[in-house]
């Protein structure tokens, strides 16, 4: 046990543990909207895909302690090696390069809080029905108590809900485009020959998720995707 920690306090070893568990939780983000898409398609849909997973029943619980896990090591990993960093090197260096790495990294760290407090949020809302439990309630009413698409219809009917989720979406799009430039340069592809070829795919693929995510909200907000009467 000892060597693990030992592991994890080393710098190579946090920025190996930031790249595994980033890319676990990037899988994430690309799953849960795939599955969110399927607002699109109706209730049917995604009230059943709701359904499916609830129905793993403790398999859904190891997912969800697992992506906890995963999580709460990407944030502590993520303060300790900030603050190794600083500790390093207490007065920046004059260079400009060097000066946008440390305004990148720093932004990393705050985006990265700030996705927590939208995770504890959208928790607190959709999983456990405490911000509002009207919407929470309309799950609960729906045959097996999975109207997922009632609760999430009516929450993107308010105006406020789906700002802050856009909101978030625009913070997730900066952590996701530099989060995969970092992935890039830990995996040792951060040659010149790369580095334009990197920048355009994190842009894409960022832009890609976060905009997918508050397309949805949206959807709903206009009356694209029909709120559930
Ligand atoms: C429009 C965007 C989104 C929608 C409509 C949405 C919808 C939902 C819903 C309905 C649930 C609860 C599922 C249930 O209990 O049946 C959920 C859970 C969750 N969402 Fe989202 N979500 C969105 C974006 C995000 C984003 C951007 C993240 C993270 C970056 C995220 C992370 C999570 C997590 C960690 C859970 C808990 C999973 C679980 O309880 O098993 N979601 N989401």
């Amino acid at each position: 046990m000892t060597w693990l920690f030992q592991f994890w306090r080393s710098s190579i070893g946090g920025k190996v543990i930031m790249a595994i568990t980033g890319f676990l939780l990037f899988g994430f983000v690309i799953a849960h909207l795939l599955g969110n898409l399927q607002l699109l398609s109706g209730p049917d849909k995604i009230n059943a895909y709701a359904k499916m997973l609830h129905d793993l029943g403790p398999l859904l619980w190891v997912a969800r302690i697992g992506l906890l896990a995963i999580f709460v090591l990407h944030v502590a990993t993520g303060i300790r090696l900030s603050r190794a960093n600083k500790a390093a090197r207490p007065v920046p260096y004059a260079r400009e390069a060097t000066l946008q790495a440390t305004f990148a990294s720093r932004s990393m760290v705050l985006t990265g809080l700030s996705l927590l407090a939208f995770i504890v949020y959208h928790l607190l809302h959709f999983t456990l029905g405490v911000t509002n439990p009207e919407h929470y309630a309309r799950k609960a009413a729906g045959a097996g108590g999975h109207d997922v698409y009632a609760m999430v219809t009516t929450s993107f009917s308010n105006p406020a809900i789906v700002a802050a989720y856009v909101v978030f979406q625009v913070v997730l799009f900066f952590h996701l485009k530099h989060g995969i430039q970092s992935l890039a340069q830990t995996l040792g592809l951060s040659h010149r020959r790369f580095m334009a070829m990197i920048q355009k795919l994190s842009f894409l693929l960022a832009a890609v998720l976060a905009g997918g995510n508050a397309i949805l909200a949206l959807s709903v907000l206009f009356g694209i995707v029909k709120a559930a009467q």
